[in-house]
């Protein structure tokens, strides 16, 4: 199988604003780290999937170093593809191909971090989980250091995830061109809706509401919590460790 490294254009084919969504959603992190360009800092993306956003951290902060933290879930995504993406910077990066709702996943991190990042990937893990993982975070980072989170969040309006279920199906309507496959891309997209809200026990995507995030983000210990960026139910938080 060829290597698949332009991550965006895999999540394209899934759904048109994906490409959109993802790139926003780096950017928005990236931007929002407070530092120079010449700051040397130390980073974590805790699921790192492909090494796209640790790329563009690592291109923005050439003096930095990076962990990345992932533990490959999906069969497209193979330890060859993030190190072909992250090739140029293979001594500035420490690979963790660790599951972060493990025990002890975190144990070789050594040293207080500067910044951590992760963005779509901690909705993968129970409430519970969450909440468990920011503490471990906060733990992770040094006093004044920032979390930049990029999630999937869920609404409570019935009506809103109507809108945004109907918005993500006319997306792969654009992205497919042959009829077929945008019959296949829908009924996925409505079967995984139906799941995150009538039976999240089957549903791989363990979507909390964007006010509890903000809770246990608080009650893990951060402060100047604040969402940075929303687009339908895709959402960028920022939030510090107090000095
Ligand atoms: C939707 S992808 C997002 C990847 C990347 N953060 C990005 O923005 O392109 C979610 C990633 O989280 C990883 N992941 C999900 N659950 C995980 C877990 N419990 N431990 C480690 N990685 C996990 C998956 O392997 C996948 O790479």
């Amino acid at each position: 199988m060829a290597l698949q490294i332009d991550w965006y254009s895999y999540w394209e084919t899934q759904w048109y604003d994906a490409r959109k969504v993802y790139e926003q959603m780096h950017s928005v992190i990236v931007e929002n780290i407070p530092a120079d360009r010449d700051t040397p800092l130390c980073v974590m993306d805790v699921g790192g999937g492909s090494g796209t956003l640790i790329r563009r951290i690592l291109e923005t902060f050439p003096r930095s170093t990076a962990v990345y933290v992932d533990k490959l879930a999906y069969p497209e995504l193979k330890k060859e593809v993030v190190e072909q993406m992250l090739g140029g910077f293979a001594d500035k990066v420490a690979f963790l191909w660790n599951d972060f709702g493990s025990e002890g996943w975190d144990v070789e991190i050594t040293g207080p971090l500067d910044v951590i990042v992760s963005n779509r990937a901690i909705h993968h893990l129970e409430d519970h989980g969450k909440q468990q993982l920011y503490r471990q975070i906060f733990g992770h980072l040094r006093p004044g250091g920032v979390f930049l989170l990029g999630e999937e969040v869920k609404i409570r309006s019935e009506r809103w995830v109507g809108a945004f279920q109907n918005h993500r199906i006319e997306s792969a309507r654009r992205a497919h061109r042959r009829r077929e496959e945008f019959a296949k891309e829908a009924a996925l997209i409505g079967a995984m809706y139906h799941r995150v809200y009538r039976e999240p026990e089957k549903s791989a995507n363990k979507w909390a509401f964007l006010d509890q995030q903000l809770q246990w983000l608080a009650d893990a210990g951060f402060t100047d919590i604040q969402t940075l960026w929303q687009f339908y139910d895709n959402v960028v938080i920022g939030a510090y460790k107090p000095e």
